[in-house]
């Protein structure tokens, strides 16, 4: 059977890769929101099978090609439904060393990123790391035009999306706790961005 994918995955997926294996433990649970497809993660838990990987989403639509993808790899947990502009109280008992969440901030509300670092400050453990990855505004820094059009798009599509500032997505980990500990280049005019969890 062949199952949905995102085109752009197959490109970034080992770039992403090689940023996230600096920040990835031993041992332990990495989490993933808006997981989608799964691709990511399918491929990430195959690369690290001493870790044990929980994917996530707002919407449970595609769980099934998450659940399919994954059915061969033990360390991949059943996906959540997990919507971070409103988080469940029994999510936050759960306990994790990694966060993913990539090319999302901007395909959604500002409340959704808040609720990002919100969920994170309850779950991620002390010294452990968010991974962010896809396209920002900085500044002090002309915009690349594909991702001007990008945005535009985005905007046109709901007037809640776009591509966001990183200043203001470190300010706002910065009130939950989290503090940009690097920032990479990646293809295609894309971030990956660690924040580490400070307090
Ligand atoms: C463009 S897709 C990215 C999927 C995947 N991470 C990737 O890079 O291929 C955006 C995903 O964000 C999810 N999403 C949007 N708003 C969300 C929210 N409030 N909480 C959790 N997931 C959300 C969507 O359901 C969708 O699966």
């Amino acid at each position: 059977m062949t199952l949905p994918t995102y085109p752009s995955t197959h490109r970034n997926r080992d770039p992403i890769l090689s940023v996230l294996k600096k920040y990835l433990p031993q041992n332990g649970k990495i989490i993933e929101t808006a997981s989608a497809t799964g691709e990511h993660i399918f491929y990430f838990a195959k690369k690290f099978p001493n870790l044990i990987w929980q994917p996530s989403d707002k919407s449970k639509n595609l769980f099934w090609v998450i659940k399919e993808r994954s059915k061969k790899l033990k360390n991949i947990k059943e996906p959540v439904c997990i919507d971070l502009t409103s988080i469940e109280k029994a999510h936050l008992q759960l306990e994790f060393s990694v966060l993913l969440n990539i090319n999302m901030i901007h395909i959604a509300p500002w409340k959704a990123c808040e609720g990002m670092f919100r969920f994170s400050k309850h779950v991620i453990a002390q010294g452990g790391f968010i991974y962010l990855y896809g396209p920002y505004k900085e500044k002090y820094k002309k915009l690349a035009r594909s991702n001007t059009e990008f945005d535009l798009q985005l905007r046109s599509q709901n007037p809640e999306w776009g591509i966001r500032f990183l200043e203001d997505v470190v300010r706002l980990g910065d009130n939950f706790g989290f503090e940009l500990f690097e920032k990479y280049e990646m293809p295609a005019n894309n971030l990956s961005i660690i924040f580490k969890k400070v307090n």
